[in-house]
């Protein structure tokens, strides 16, 4: 038997490199962006250590920055003024809502420099924090919630949009969606779906960011974490009814899904990093207990070395060395 010597190519850094599978590439990062209404300065966000809301202006500024580094898209995410919340989410569907109004500052500026991707859900609008309206006894009414989001997707694509992003984990979402596009003249608008979204206690501090009123949980829409099939029934029937893309989500405590996402995909899988994940590493980086840079750095590896394509992260610009 001959002496088996794997640490031949660990040697040097320039062998180690050499044989390096996965590389983190800006092109396939994307930047996830909070826009506040009625502010003229960014705000910062206390559970997101280097994440602030952003203004009109500065969201546009930020995304213009995140083109030049090289990302691959922008994520936007709307925070409206808690008098303009109601049980419908009006303001999510509404020409001068606040993503509308972003998503339209934020294509003015970069045009078609980075993909501009808008988050298609209610919850950032409703008063109650569903992500859908509510139907009898309280539970979010699923085919009144789609035809919402098919008007909303309809809203972003007409400000700008180039994909839309549907989060809300409702039944048929990706169809309806589809259908309502196509019908308004946008089929080159692309569909981001959150097929594999889990009811995660790692979204704490995106509801901060957010200021999302939800009492309770999304436990009857969102995915139950202890499900790897489901997560891939889902991913099969977005894909199905038209998705350009489909998400797994949180990423790095479900390698597993990604893998089994990426297995069967034809379309690219992304995942995404979100705020609880990224929040530990910094917070753990803060007090000293571990290298925040090299931790992100191998949580994105990770996710990436599990099959996803795309990874959205709030570390986005800090991995391609800006920050
Ligand atoms: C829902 C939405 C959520 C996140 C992205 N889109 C929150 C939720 O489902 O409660 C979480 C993202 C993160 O934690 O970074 N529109």
């Amino acid at each position: 038997m001959t002496d088996l010597r794997p640490r031949r190519l660990r040697t040097t850094p320039a062998m180690r490199r050499l044989v390096a599978q996965t590389h983190i590439n800006p092109a396939n990062l994307v930047l996830p962006i909070f826009v506040q209404e009625g502010i003229d300065a960014p705000v910062d966000l206390s559970s997101l250590p280097g994440v602030q809301r952003q203004s009109l202006d500065s969201a546009a500024r930020l995304a213009a920055q995140a083109a030049q580094a090289g990302l691959g898209g922008v994520m936007l995410f709307g925070v409206p003024r808690e008098d303009k919340k109601d049980p419908w989410g009006t303001q999510a569907v509404a020409e001068d809502g606040i993503l509308n109004k972003a998503l339209e500052s934020v294509r003015a500026e970069v045009g078609n420099a980075i993909v501009i991707m808008a988050d298609t859900c209610l919850d950032e609008f409703t008063d109650h924090g569903h992500c859908g309206v509510l139907g009898a006894g309280g539970v979010v009414d699923n085919d009144a919630t789609i035809e919402i989001y098919a008007n909303q997707a309809v809203a972003q694509a007409r400000a700008g949009a180039h994909i839309v992003s549907p989060s809300g984990m409702m039944d048929n979402q990706v169809a309806a969606i589809r259908c309502g596009l196509d019908a308004h003249g946008f089929a080159d608008v692309g569909i981001l779906a959150y097929a594999a979204k889990y009811a995660s206690a790692f979204y704490g501090p995106f509801r901060e960011a957010v200021a999302c009123t939800l009492e309770g949980d999304r436990r009857t829409y969102q995915l139950d974490p202890a499900n790897a099939r489901e997560g891939r029934l889902e991913a099969e029937i977005d894909i199905a009814q038209g998705a350009d893309m489909v998400m797994v989500k949180p990423a790095g405590y479900y390698l597993d899904v990604i893998a089994d996402v990426a297995a069967i995909s034809p379309v690219p899988v992304a995942a995404y990093q979100v705020s609880g994940e990224y929040a530990m590493i910094k917070a753990a980086g803060e007090r000293g207990w571990i290298d925040a840079d090299a931790a992100l750095r191998e949580s994105v590896v990770s996710i990436l070395r599990a099959g996803a394509d795309i990874v959205l992260t709030y570390g986005a610009m800090e991995l391609v060395g800006e920050r």
